[in-house]
């Protein structure tokens, strides 16, 4: 079964046909820069156009968004328009696609495409997948069972919160070097690993691919790794969640 799976982040609208039953992508991966303000009348727009390009006439469309979403409402919005506070969002991308909606955490759902197809496969124990790009996001999973809506990435630090320190963000805005980052992200991680004692974490987001560039520098007492999927996995848990 084919399923159109949209992964709606701060900065880009990355979406495909995603194939349900390998988990791979079919169609050539189309790319929008998240509008500005980023309103619901925005989005809905760019959501529009994205259908039109891969001239989508399937019945059901998944949504990977940057929010907290519980019973089909998104209920918070860092980096995305406060507008989306308390929005029926299921319903009104539904009515604005002619088409049925679902739309749940971006996280939750990359988390669930590398726990089915990728190196989260299997494990079992607690297994934090974490993606790194505008903010942090974060699926949490015991046994393979998700934890939905954990957002590990609001934990506090400094005098914030961490997605403002470690995030690939925080990264570009205040031109860290790859180690000066890395050492946010260390001290993130072992902290995630006081709390929750995971058996592994598994980075994704666009920041993955570099894993290479940071890896030594990290100095946690738990096994870290990338994420298979790399940044594709965003796309693939969008069309799995309306499956
Ligand atoms: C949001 C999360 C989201 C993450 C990654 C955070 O700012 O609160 O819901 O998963 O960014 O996009």
């Amino acid at each position: 079964m084919e399923i159109l799976g949209i992964d709606v982040g701060g900065t880009g609208i990355k979406s495909n046909i995603v194939n349900i039953e390998s988990g791979t992508l079919t169609g050539e991966k189309f790319k929008l820069k998240t509008p500005a303000p980023s309103t619901p009348e925005a989005i809905i727009d760019c959501l529009k156009s994205t259908v039109e390009n891969f001239n989508w006439t399937g019945k059901r469309i998944g949504i990977g968004f940057p929010a907290v979403i519980k019973n089909g409402i998104s209920l918070t919005a860092s980096n995305i328009d406060a507008k989306f506070i308390n929005y029926n969002i299921d319903a009104e991308f539904s009515t604005a696609l002619d088409c049925d909606v679902t739309v749940v955490n971006d996280a939750d759902a990359a988390g669930i495409a590398e726990m089915t197809y990728g190196k989260g496969k299997g494990v079992q124990g607690m297994v934090i997948f974490i993606t790194l790009g505008t903010g942090i996001g974060s699926a949490v999973f015991y046994n393979g069972q998700l934890l939905s809506n954990t957002e590990l990435g609001h934990l506090k630090y400094k005098k914030s919160i961490f997605e403002k320190y470690a995030s690939n963000y925080a990264r570009e805005f205040h031109h860290l070097s790859w180690k000066k980052w890395a050492k946010e992200l260390d001290i993130y991680l072992n902290h995630l690993n006081l709390i929750l004692s995971p058996d592994l974490i598994l980075i994704g987001g666009g920041v993955s691919k570099n894993f290479d560039l940071y890896k030594n520098y990290l100095n946690v007492p738990v096994k870290v790794d990338t994420a298979s999927l790399l940044n594709d996995a965003g796309i693939v848990g969008a069309a799995m969640a309306a499956k």
